[in-house]
């Protein structure tokens, strides 16, 4: 009795199909340019560099990264649609300014100013749509590494949200690069990117591939704006 209600417990969990998605703000035309420019600058001085915007992958800005059930992939749909007007308001006045670089780790990172609509624009869809994430998503290997309370509160963002990057953990940025062998630092200071700025013209949803780049607008493109 036991063993069979445990049986369907393990099948109905491994049932419930992963999907990763990434809800991000799309960058307007002339920005998006110039970060695949810098990013084509970025491969000719790093060899190695595995990100390659404009041919493979999309310049976003992440707003909600994690697994969500794939049969609940039109309930997220629904529940961004249902909150669109609040997202658009906020996004119409919201200068999304592009500033200085960040190497961290593998990554080369175009940082961006973490204001208070960017947040608003984030927790919005973060509170919008984890109802939908997979449960009980697993903890990244360099969390552990983390000095507390920092790690703490990183592990119980997961357990919650299937993320370590929401709320007062959300740093808003464009991935310019990811890169285990060259120099980024170097790469970065001979390139000398310089500070931008846009109003974001859409939210998209899309496939994730590797290194957290973003591989389309799949899921989901909503407008904030009807002409162009
Ligand atoms: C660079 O990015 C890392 C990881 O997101 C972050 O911890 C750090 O604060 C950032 N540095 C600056 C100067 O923003
Ligand atoms: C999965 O997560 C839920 C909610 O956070 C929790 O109640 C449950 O005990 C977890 N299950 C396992 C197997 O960790
Ligand atoms: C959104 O805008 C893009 C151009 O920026 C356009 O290609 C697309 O058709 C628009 N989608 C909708 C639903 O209006």
């Amino acid at each position: 009795m036991i063993k069979t209600a445990l049986l369907l417990l393990i099948l109905v969990v491994a049932s419930v199909n992963s999907i990763s998605l990434d809800i991000h703000l799309q960058l307007d035309q002339a920005t998006y340019d110039l970060a695949v420019y810098y990013n084509q600058q970025v491969n000719k001085l790093a060899p190695n560099n595995q990100v390659f915007l404009g041919t493979e992958s999309l310049p976003h800005i992440t707003l909600y990264l994690t697994d969500f059930q794939e049969n609940q992939v039109q309930n997220i749909q629904q529940s961004i649609e249902k909150v669109f007007p609040v997202l658009q308001q906020v996004a119409q006045d919201c200068n999304v300014e592009l500033n200085f670089i960040n190497v961290t780790g593998q990554y080369g990172m175009w940082n961006v100013k973490l204001n208070s609509c960017l947040q608003t624009l984030s927790d919005v869809i973060v509170d919008n749509t984890y109802q939908f994430i997979t449960p009980n998503q697993s903890i990244p290997e360099w969390v552990y590494d983390l000095p507390e309370p920092l790690r703490s509160e990183k592990i119980a963002m997961i357990q919650k949200y299937g993320s370590p990057n929401v709320f007062d953990q959300f740093q808003p940025h464009v991935t310019l690069a990811w890169d285990a062998v060259d120099n980024l630092v170097q790469v970065f200071n001979t390139i000398n990117v310089q500070p931008a700025s846009c109003f974001s013209p859409s939210i998209g949803i899309g496939s994730v591939g590797p290194y957290g780049t973003v591989l389309d607008n799949k899921y989901g493109l909503f407008n904030f704006t009807t002409t162009i």
